[in-house]
Order: C-alpha cells, then structure tokens, then sequence
C-alpha cells in the first residue's frame, strides 16, 4: 500500500464508490464461502446495504465510516441499531446494544489490517460518545474465523442458521478491549 490509509465518516459524494464497494465485495464473498445463491437474492443484499448507506446520510440512526487509499474506497463499517438477525438469535436479549456491521474490505486489499483500523476507529468514535459495549455477527466461515481470533468466543452460536453446517455466530464485545 504506497498511498496513506485514511478513515473518515461517509460523505455524501462517497456513496457511489461505497457502493462499488458492496457490488464487489459481497458476490466475492459468496464465491469464497462456496455458497451458491441466485442472482437476484446477491443483487437484494447488495441492496440492502445501499439503502443503509442513504439512511446514514439522512441521519437515521447509522453511520460509516469509510476507509481511503488515495481517491480509491477500499473498506467500510458501520454502526447502528442492533439489527434483525441478533434480535432474533437472542430473543432481543442485546436489543439496546448497538451493532458493528457493514465490515467490507475490497478482496484485494483483505487481510492486510484494514479491517482491524476500521473497527479501532469505530470502536473510538464510540467510546468518546461513552457507549460501552456493541454486538456484532456473522454467518460468513471465512469471517467467523477472524472474528474468533480478534473477538474471543462468541456470545452464542446458532447452529445451522443459515442451513446444514452454515451457523451464525453473534458477538457481546467491551468497547473498553478495543481501543
Ligand atoms: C472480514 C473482513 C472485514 C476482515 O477485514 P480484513 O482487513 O481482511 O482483516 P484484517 O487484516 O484487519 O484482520 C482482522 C482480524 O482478523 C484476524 N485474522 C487475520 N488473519 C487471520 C487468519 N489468517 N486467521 C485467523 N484470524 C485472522 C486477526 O485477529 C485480525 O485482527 P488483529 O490483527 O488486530 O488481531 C474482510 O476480510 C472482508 O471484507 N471479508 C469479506 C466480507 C466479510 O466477510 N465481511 C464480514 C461480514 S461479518
């Protein structure tokens, strides 16, 4: 990485590339984990994302931040309302904990600590609005394996969520531990 990695909120002229972002991310991510889903449903979760980040920038109750190198949008995360797949696992047990979520790093660019910074900074921004602790999730193998190293065991693990041999796993984190 020649240019500087620089972090900042999602600005409104971002949402294009962010999305970008997403496209790639996510139907690579599928490829990755050897799950195999229709077109329609990859393009509804990459939907979905988008409509988070235009609810960022009306100020409801999310945001991004968004990771650069140069002019080139390599990474996201987000942080917001604990969302319907934790509620439901927990049975809204973390319902008032805030999630971490949207973590999307270009394939190119993962594994490379990108990641890690996002989350330091969100965790940050976090803990300077003296919010305590937040949740985060996956059903991603891939991720579950980082998450694991960088999160410690999970807060609960649905056993195939997702189907046979696909779980989902939620995490219950200190702000505190990540700083
Ligand atoms: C998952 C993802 C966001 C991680 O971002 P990244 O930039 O690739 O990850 P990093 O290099 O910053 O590593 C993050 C942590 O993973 C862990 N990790 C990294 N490589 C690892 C490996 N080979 N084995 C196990 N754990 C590993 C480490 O704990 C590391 O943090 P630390 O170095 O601070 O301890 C990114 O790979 C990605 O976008 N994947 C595809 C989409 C996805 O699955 N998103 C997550 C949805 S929940």
């Amino acid at each position: 990485m020649s240019d500087e990695l620089k972090i900042n909120r999602l600005a409104k002229e971002d949402i294009d590339v962010v999305y970008n972002v997403f496209a790639v991310t996510i139907p690579d991510t599928f490829l990755k984990e050897n799950i195999t889903l229709p077109g329609d449903l990859i393009k509804n979760e990459i939907e979905l994302k988008k409509r988070l980040l235009d609810e960022s920038i009306e100020g409801r109750g999310i945001f991004f931040l968004v990771a650069k190198l140069g002019e080139l949008v390599v990474g996201t995360v987000s942080y917001g309302p604990c969302g319907e797949d934790i509620r439901k696992c927990t049975n809204s047990a973390l319902s008032r904990i805030g999630e971490l979520g949207s973590l999307f790093i270009l394939p190119e660019y993962q594994g490379m600590g990108i990641g890690s910074l996002l989350i330091k900074k969100m965790v940050s921004e976090l803990s300077a609005q003296g919010i305590k602790r937040f949740c985060l999730d996956s059903g991603y193998k891939l991720a579950q394996k980082k998450w694991r190293r960088k999160f410690g065991e999970p807060y609960m693990t649905v056993k195939d969520y997702w189907g046979p041999g696909y779980d989902h796993m939620i995490w219950l984190c200190k702000v505190r531990g990540f700083i």
